[in-house]
């Protein structure tokens, strides 16, 4: 405790001298002293992975076909370099070369995700594939043995074709059951040993279609199957359900005008809070259902675009968490406009986003290093859901692969991000049970196919072997891990 106040009041002054430094210096109000502190004890460190950017086999022992298979597939590839998940990092054939990576990186968990129609072809539990079920029996099994917990998402975008062909996917609330029913199969194929559960890894892009919808049916499928959980099988699996929310920090622009201020927490609501308010307090930001429904009824329609959760809802999802799982990247700086575009999502936030063009960009252009924005995003958590059980379950930095060890960038990426956690930690209180790094191999990006790199394990994607080689980052990682934080050499 001593110590800790000591270091703290240390830190304390010495930012108090870096800020006025800086403020002389005009903008870098954001600098301060590098901690050199360990985490509590029992903090874990980890990777994360998700099905489709890893496994491959998208054919192959009964697997059926996820909508990702079909986007992929489409003849004019959407894909910025033509790839596909097809293969990707084979993991579905050499998970032990996973689990290999994992204990040389000293690990003490791994998240990954369990695919959907790999299980479930149809996505409907009236055909259950017990070869996908081995599986993932086979890849927990081993990790286990090797003392590295499974912490598991159950959804992280590939939802079965079928149930987007014969349903029509998220926007059609028959899924809620569908859901249920495949978290129910995965409590009870492998609830006896998973005790970490992730719903879904929540992450909606601009302008999808009908994103409310989307948003309103999973919302309740998490939900039910938190409820589930809490009812059939908490009392003797003795495990836990979150859920996993990505997003960015959002600063005003101007911090000292108080529109910008107000706008930067707007947009934290319709990003973040979109998703975490129903879990934590059992509705929507009221934010949201202001702007959303005022702007329904300007563009004459008789109902809002943002659904309504009626009493019934709100009870099952208020409280509907064990803890919350934190994906973060990157800042946005945020100014108020107008309402603009097509109805949706962006325009209906009225702000506009910018980065700061001094930040050091990855490969990714969305993505640019902003490592105090963790912490003032990591405080933002803390202040407004009270303080939750938090796991960082996603962090990382991408790069574009061509040198396959040198990255410097992304050392440092992790270094200055993991700082910033440490204070949030340590400093600020912040309850951080873990951190998870994304990702323990490059892996395919989506969109981005093969483009944008983010293991810390280069993957050659022509051999077909798919040999890895160890980045420098991860030797850098694997230090912060085994002296669990910082320590001043
Ligand atoms: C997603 C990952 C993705 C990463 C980088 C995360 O929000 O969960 O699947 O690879 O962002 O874009």
């Amino acid at each position: 405790m001593k110590t800790s106040t000591m270091t703290s009041t240390r830190v304390l002054t010495f930012s108090l001298i870096v800020s006025l430094l800086t403020f002389c210096h005009g903008d870098l109000q954001q600098e301060d002293e590098f901690l050199y502190d360990t985490f509590p004890e029992g903090f874990r460190w980890g990777f994360a992975t998700a099905a489709y950017q890893i496994e491959g086999a998208w054919n192959i022992d009964g697997k059926g076909e996820s909508i990702w298979d079909r986007f992929t597939h489409r003849l004019v590839s959407p894909i910025i370099d033509g790839s596909n998940g097809d293969i990707a990092c084979d993991s579905y054939h050499k998970y032990p070369r996973d689990v290999e990576l994992l204990k040389s990186m000293g690990v003490q968990f791994y998240r990954f995700s369990i695919s959907w129609s790999r299980v479930l072809p149809r996505g409907t539990n009236d055909l259950v594939n017990e070869v996908g079920i081995s599986y993932y029996n086979n890849l927990i099994n081993l990790l286990i043995s090797n003392n590295i917990i499974p912490m598991v998402t159950m959804y992280h975008w590939d939802l079965p074709q079928n149930l987007q062909s014969q349903f029509g996917g998220w926007p059609n609330e028959t899924l809620i059951e569908h859901f249920e029913n495949y978290a129910r199969l995965l409590y009870e194929r492998f609830g006896d040993r998973v005790k970490h559960w992730m719903t879904f890894n929540v992450r909606i892009l601009g302008e999808a279609t009908e994103p409310y919808k989307c948003a309103h049916t999973i919302l309740k499928s998490h939900a039910k199957a938190y409820r589930l959980y809490e009812r059939e099988f908490k009392e003797w699996q003795n495990g836990e359900v979150g859920i996993v929310i990505d997003s960015e920090f959002m600063q005003p622009d101007n911090p000292d005008d108080p529109t910008h201020v107000e706008a930067a927490e707007r947009a934290l609501r319709f990003k973040h809070g979109w998703f975490a308010f129903p879990v934590f307090f059992g509705d929507y930001p009221s934010v949201m259902r202001e702007l959303v429904d005022a702007r329904s009824e300007a563009e004459g329609r008789n109902a809002s675009r943002l659904p309504t959760l009626d009493e019934e809802w709100q009870t099952m999802l208020r409280g509907s968490f064990d803890f919350l799982g934190v994906n973060h990247y990157t800042t946005e700086l945020v100014r108020p406009a107008a309402a603009q575009g097509l109805p949706g999502w962006s325009g209906d936030q009225q702000v506009s986003k910018r980065k700061d063009p001094s930040w050091e960009g990855s490969a990714s252009a969305w993505l640019k290093k902003v490592p105090w924005g963790f912490r003032k995003y990591l405080n933002w958590l803390k202040n407004t859901y009270d303080n939750p059980v938090m796991y960082i379950t996603e962090n990382g930095w991408s790069d574009d692969g061509r040198d396959p060890t040198n990255d410097t960038s992304r050392s440092l990426f992790y270094r200055d991000y993991i700082n910033n956690v440490l204070k949030a930690v340590k400093l600020d209180g912040v309850n951080i049970k873990g951190y998870t790094a994304w990702s323990l191999m490059d892996n395919f990006e989506w969109a981005n196919g093969f483009t944008d790199r983010f293991g810390v394990h280069w993957v050659d994607f022509t051999d077909p072997e798919r040999q890895v080689i160890p980045k420098d980052s991860s030797v850098v990682l694997k230090k912060i891990f085994e002296d669990n934080g910082f320590v001043e050499e």
